[in-house]
């Protein structure tokens, strides 16, 4: 199946293209009103991940409202802890939690290793299935968490502030840790290995929490082990080349490090210009980022006067990936994506004549 825009692929290899591509992380969520309505309709959160109808409906749910470059299958980080053992749950207003947290050094060497292909067969079915339905339209992206920010759910039992229980692990008892990270290391890599073979055109790793780490334990925790993954996995399919995206929140202390791993991209916050991110990073990668997601909170001439401003410190040339530097929130006005969306592509094209 032939792919017809393939602007984010080439955008993700520094290739030359007519216009910088847009997506946006999270961009099926709350802020859709159609999202919320079918989340409704299918029970719940869960629900919608694990049935590959309703998580194909919903990936393509921002793609029938906004000119993007690309889906990304709808499901979560958290699927592997899951399958692993740990029972995922969500509490309304409180996140994800789950039932059997890591709470002992036995627990993280009695962890099985889970047969992606089989436990997480569902999100498999849904890449198919979207790839079917998206019918060469725009690539779609899969995803994973990576190591770490995994085992800070793992470990603390859900969504943490300080990450004392990961953190206690990390220096307290560092083998266990490595452990617990060399087995997470090697299921993502065999997950996002599947993904690509069910048709996923590129993947991204959430390094959400990476950026909770000093700059010594992010190598050796974090860093390390997405490099461990990166080398792992297939990177053609389909006759194509697969790029594979680094997003490290809070981390452009490690620009340089995280750009000789062997990724094609790094996703970028907005902590930082883009243009000393490249100045940075140089030839080596392609930057995607980095609109602070709170402009979508303004309007319309405020979108339009920062995503020139984002476009413009990337500046003239190939390898800038358009998105926001975290993902997009539950309080926006989807007509704001609308407007940043269009400036994105009346703005973009003169940089790159
Ligand atoms: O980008 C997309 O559109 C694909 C879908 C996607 C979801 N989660 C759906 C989701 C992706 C890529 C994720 C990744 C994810 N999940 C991350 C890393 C990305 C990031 O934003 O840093 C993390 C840390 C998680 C873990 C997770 N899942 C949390 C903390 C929560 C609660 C979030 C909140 O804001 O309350 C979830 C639930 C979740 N995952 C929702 C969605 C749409 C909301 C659940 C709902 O509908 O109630």
């Amino acid at each position: 199946m032939e792919l017809k825009n393939d602007t984010l692929l080439r955008a993700l290899l520094r290739q030359p293209v007519d216009r910088t591509p847009v997506w946006i992380m999270r961009q099926a969520g709350r802020y859709l009103p159609e999202y919320l309505k079918t989340r409704a309709e299918a029970g719940s959160f869960m629900d919608l991940c694990q049935t590959p109808e309703l998580a194909c409906e919903v990936t393509l749910q921002p793609l029938r409202r906004f000119d993007l470059d690309a889906a990304i299958i709808f499901s979560d980080i958290l699927t592997i802890p899951d399958v692993m053992g740990l029972k995922l749950y969500f509490v309304a207003g409180e996140g994800p939690k789950f039932e059997n947290p890591i709470r002992s050094a036995d627990d993280i060497r009695k962890l099985p290793s889970p047969d992606v292909n089989e436990s997480l067969g569902y999100v498999m079915d849904a890449i198919s299935l979207t790839r079917r339905e998206l019918d060469g339209k725009v690539p779609l992206i899969g995803f994973s968490g990576s190591p770490w920010t995994l085992a800070t759910y793992m470990v603390e039992g859900g969504s943490s502030r300080t990450f004392s229980r990961t953190k206690k692990l990390i220096y307290q008892e560092p083998e266990m840790a490595h452990e617990l990270l060399g087995k997470l290391a090697n299921t993502v890599t065999d997950y996002l290995n599947a993904q690509i073979e069910s048709g996923a055109q590129a993947v991204q790793i959430f390094d959400t929490w990476g950026g909770a780490l000093s700059a010594k334990a992010y190598q050796d925790f974090s860093l390390q082990y997405m490099a461990q993954i990166v080398s792992g996995l297939k990177r053609e399919n389909e006759g194509r080349r697969v790029p594979v995206i680094l997003f490290s929140k809070g981390c452009n202390t490690q620009l340089e490090a995280l750009a000789n791993t062997g990724c094609d991209a790094l996703g970028v916050d907005w902590t930082i210009s883009l243009n000393e991110a490249r100045a940075r990073v140089g030839e080596r990668v392609a930057l995607q980022g980095n609109l602070d997601p709170a402009i979508l909170l303004a309007d319309e001439k405020v979108i339009h006067r920062e995503v020139n401003e984002t476009l413009n410190s990337f500046g003239q040339g190939n390898g800038h990936v358009f998105n926001l530097g975290h993902g997009i929130t539950p309080d926006v006005d989807p007509d704001n994506l609308t407007a940043l969306i269009n400036a994105v592509w009346e703005l973009s094209p003169s940089f790159h004549s």
